[in-house]
């Protein structure tokens, strides 16, 4: 299908929707008593979101933040809240409509927040092709919208160039577990719907990766709907557009664990316990907010083993294993890790796991990288097999 085709059907939906008010959309995590304070209840009504920007909650006073895919204003109002008087937000939308309500609502919340004006500034823009200057923002964040553009690489592009060196991301979205079938991709009423362009996991995160952003993480993932076997996802993601790396004395980097080898994202592997040279680049990633506290950087090679304190490592229980349909997506910021059971997870992919391994991933250490989702649909015997490395399970 045309990419103008599905922007106008996309454009066409919101017009609507907020024309006539309407309610919709997906799991999001606002407070809605607090925003009330200086919100107008409209502009939460027509909150089309799909999670809660919880990037919004790192924001300095002072900083500039864009909102991509504006909607009615609702992350952009909250932003203003948080940058304070002597900070910006950007609200880029494509839909007349959209920004026409907005802008009606900007001057009553500068009231309510004791601005002289409004510090917000609605821009009408497609996010393939965002009206911002280069390294304009400190944050750009998003709700939902980025499953609906015809040309996501270039949203991600167009990112990464406007944001600042040092700067972040904080996205909500829907992603799917695996391809969206032809016959939802060329149903145009579905784009507005969310479905037909929601990208597989682990081509979004590729996405994110393949335009420059490094420390790529799940924030949160919600299971929305399952519609024809394909399970549709709320992801939040968070991601970084590092600094130029500073001079630095860490000459290797060992991987503590949970993980007992992994792959970062510029593609260098690590063994739990063994240390590896780094560069430059690889010791700033290393050192940025995910990846902190998962390496220790030396100037010489400080290797561990079990017994140090420094090691990391979630065993599984000697419990019975069955196979109950449970399937989990490693969410970042690694491209592959391997737990100590032998499972290796690539990102975005769903691998099948067994009782023993689910367990593994609901302990804390390992509870921030995975998102798992269930595929069984029929009941099933669910017995017990033989879990070990030689034997039926994993
Ligand atoms: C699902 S609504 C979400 C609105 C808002 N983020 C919220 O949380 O309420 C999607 C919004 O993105 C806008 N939009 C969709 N695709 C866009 C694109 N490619 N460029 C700019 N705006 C787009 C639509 O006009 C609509 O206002």
């Amino acid at each position: 299908m045309e990419s103008d085709v599905i922007t106008q059907a996309v454009s066409e939906r919101y017009a609507r929707a907020v024309t006539n008010g309407e309610e919709m959309c997906c799991p999001t995590g606002y407070d809605h008593e607090d925003l009330r304070t200086f919100i107008p209840e409209p502009v939460l009504k027509v909150s089309y979101g799909c999670g809660t920007p919880v990037g919004l909650t790192t924001v300095q006073p002072g900083e500039t933040v864009l909102d991509i895919g504006s909607g009615g204003g609702i992350d952009c109002f909250e932003a203003s809240r948080r940058v304070g008087p002597t900070g910006r937000v950007i609200g880029i939308d494509m839909t007349d409509e959209m920004l026409a309500f907005a802008r009606t609502h900007a001057p009553t919340v500068a009231t309510n927040l004791g601005y002289s004006e409004t510090n917000v500034d609605f821009r009408k823009g497609r996010a393939e092709a965002m009206p911002v200057e280069d390294e304009d923002v400190d944050l750009i964040v998003s709700n939902c919208v980025i499953n609906l553009s015809p040309d996501k690489p270039k949203v991600f592009q167009e990112m990464f160039r406007i944001l600042r060196r040092g700067g972040r991301f904080s996205i909500s979205d829907i992603v799917a577990d695996q391809n969206v079938p032809n016959y939802m991709i060329h149903d145009k009423e579905k784009w507005g719907d969310c479905l037909s362009g929601a990208l597989p996991l682990h081509e979004y995160w590729n996405g994110l990766r393949k335009a420059g952003f490094l420390g790529i993480h799940q924030v949160n993932l919600i299971p929305w709907r399952v519609i024809d076997g394909i399970h549709f996802l709320s992801i939040t993601l968070t991601g970084y557009k590092l600094t130029n790396p500073p001079a630095t004395t860490s000459a290797f980097a060992t991987l503590k664990g949970p993980f007992s080898q992994v792959t970062d994202e510029l593609g260098h592997a690590f063994k739990r316990g063994i240390p590896e040279p780094i560069d430059r680049e690889t010791a700033a990633l290393l050192q940025s907010p995910f990846y902190q506290g998962l390496f220790v950087l030396s100037e010489t090679a400080m290797g561990f083993t079990r017994s140090d304190a420094q090691w990391t490592e979630v065993l599984p229980e000697d419990i019975t294993c069955v196979w109950d349909g449970y399937f989990a997506m490693l969410t970042g910021p690694f491209i592959e890790a391997r737990d100590d059971d032998g499972h290796t997870f690539q990102c975005g992919i769903p691998a099948e796991i067994c009782s023993k391994t689910h367990r593994v991933l609901q302990h804390d250490a390992y509870r921030p990288y995975f998102g798992v989702i269930n595929r069984a649909t029929q009941p099933g015997a669910h017995d017990a097999v033989i879990c070990e490395p030689t034997g039926g399970c994993c």
